[in-house]
C-alpha cells in the first residue's frame, strides 16, 4: 500500500446525514450546547427590547435590560409553563398571558395575582430560567449550556478580526435577507461551505470575477475556519466598489452553524443554518450596511450574490443529499492536499472530526 493511501481520510458514513435518529441526537449534543447566533444588537437597542428565537426546540426571549446588558431566559412561565410572549417587541415587564405572572428585564418574579392569599408562596422563589448570552462586537449569540466556554475565550482569533474587517458591526443597519431551505442536512450544507475545491466549477462567476483564486486560504482552527482571498482587480469585478482598501474577501465559520463573510468592498453579512429536520435547513444570508439606503454597488453585490454562489450551493447540496440516500453511496475520500491548499478538503474533515467529538461517533 503506498504511503498517500494510508492517510486518506474518509468522508462521515452517509446515515449520520440521512437518519432521524442522529439527527435527534445532535439537537441534544450539538444544537443545545454550542454558541448560537441569536440576531445583531440593532433589534435590542433600547431598554426593554425583546426578541423570541428558537435554539434546539427551546424558545428563548433576549431582551435588553439597560446599556450594557442583555438577558437571555427560557419563554416558559414558572407557574404552569405557558409561553410569554413571541415575536419582538418593547416592555419592561414580561407578563404572561394564562395567569398574569409577571417578570421584569431581569427575570424575576415581580407581581403574581392573588398571592397575598396563598400561604407558603414566596415571590423571590421563583424566576424566570436564564440562558447563557454574549455579545460579540454587534452580534448576539446564546447558548443552552450554562458551563459553555466564552466566545472570546473560545474563538478569539475570530472576535479580532470581526472588529477588523467590520469594525463598524455594532452601528451597521440590516438591509437585506437571502435565504432558503435547503434540501440538504445541515452538514452537507456546512461542509460545501468550507471547501473550495468545488469553486471554479460551481462558482464560474465568483472565482472568475469576484475572487482571485490564486490567493485563496483555507485556515482551520479549533472550532473555527478561516478563508482569506483578494479579488480581482478593476474591470474584471463582477461589481464594482468604492473602498479599494477593503478588497479582500474574508469568511470566517464558527462550530457548528454560523458564518461571517466580508465581501471585496468591505460588506458585511451573516450566515445562519437552522436545522428543520433531517434532511432539511433554513440558510438566512443577513446583510449589514452603514446605511438602509443601498448605493448602485451594494445593490449589485447582493443580487450577485444571491443569483450565483447562494443559488448554486443551494442546487448542489440537494445534489449532495440525494447521493446520500443512495444504496450505491459509501463515504468517498477527503481530498487533503499537504500544502493544504484552495482546493483541498482538511477544512471537511476538521468539521467533521468536530462533529464524531460532539456526537462520541467513531466510524473507523
Ligand atoms: S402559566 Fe404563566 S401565569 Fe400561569
Ligand atoms: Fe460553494
Amino acid at each position: 500500500m503506498s504511503r498517500q493511501q494510508t492517510t486518506v481520510i474518509k468522508a462521515l458514513p452517509a446515515r449520520f446525514y440521512t437518519d432521524p435518529e442522529v439527527y435527534r441526537h445532535e439537537l441534544d449534543a450539538i444544537f443545545s450546547a454550542t454558541w448560537q447566533y441569536a440576531c445583531h444588537v440593532e433589534k435590542l437597542r433600547r431598554p426593554g427590547d425583546y426578541l423570541v428565537c428558537e435554539i434546539a426546540g427551546e424558545s428563548l426571549i433576549l431582551i435588553r435590560e439597560d446599556a450594557d446588558t442583555i438577558n437571555a431566559f427560557y419563554n416558559v412561565c414558572a407557574h404552569r409553563a405557558a409561553r410569554l410572549v413571541s415575536g419582538e417587541g418593547c416592555t419592561r415587564r414580561l407578563s404572561c398571558p394564562y395567569h398574569a405572572w409577571t417578570y421584569n428585564t431581569r427575570g424575576e418574579l415581580i407581581a403574581v395575582p392573588n398571592a397575598q392569599n396563598v400561604s407558603g408562596f414566596d415571590i423571590g422563589d421563583y424566576r424566570l430560567r436564564p440562558c447563557r448570552v454574549e455579545q460579540l462586537h454587534g452580534l448576539v449569540f446564546v447558548n443552552l449550556d450554562d458551563a459553555a466556554t466564552p466566545m472570546a475565550e473560545q474563538v478569539p482569533e475570530f472576535a479580532r478580526d470581526l472588529v477588523t474587517y467590520a469594525a463598524e458591526m455594532p452601528q451597521l443597519t440590516f438591509v437585506h435577507r437571502t435565504e432558503a431551505v435547503l434540501e440538504a442536512n445541515w452538514k452537507v450544507a456546512l461542509e460545501n461551505f468550507s471547501e473550495c475545491y468545488h469553486c471554479e466549477l460551481i462558482h464560474k462567476k465568483l472565482a472568475n470575477s469576484v475572487l482571485d483564486m490564486n490567493s485563496y486560504s483555507i485556515k482551520v482552527l479549533e472550532c473555527s475556519q478561516k478563508h482569506l482571498s483578494g479579488s480581482k482587480a478593476g474591470d474584471e469585478r463582477a461589481y464594482a466598489f468604492e473602498d479599494q482598501a477593503a478588497s479582500d474577501f474574508v469568511s470566517w465559520w464558527l462550530w457548528p452553524n454560523f458564518a461571517f463573510q466580508s465581501y471585496p468592498g468591505g460588506r458585511a453579512h451573516v450566515w445562519y443554518w437552522t436545522p428543520l429536520d433531517v434532511e432539511h435547513t433554513h440558510l438566512a444570508v443577513d446583510w449589514y450596511f452603514p446605511s438602509a439606503e443601498m448605493a448602485d454597488w451594494e445593490a449589485e453585490l447582493i443580487h450577485h450574490h444571491a443569483q450565483t454562489t447562494f443559488r448554486e450551493d443551494q442546487e448542489i447540496v440537494a445534489s449532495v443529499q440525494r447521493g446520500l440516500n443512495s444504496r450505491a453511496y459509501q463515504s468517498g475520500p477527503l481530498m487533503i492536499d499537504a500544502a493544504r491548499s484552495q482546493y483541498s478538503e482538511h477544512a471537511v474533515a476538521a468539521i467533521q472530526q468536530l462533529w464524531r467529538d460532539a456526537m462520541g461517533v467513531d466510524d473507523d
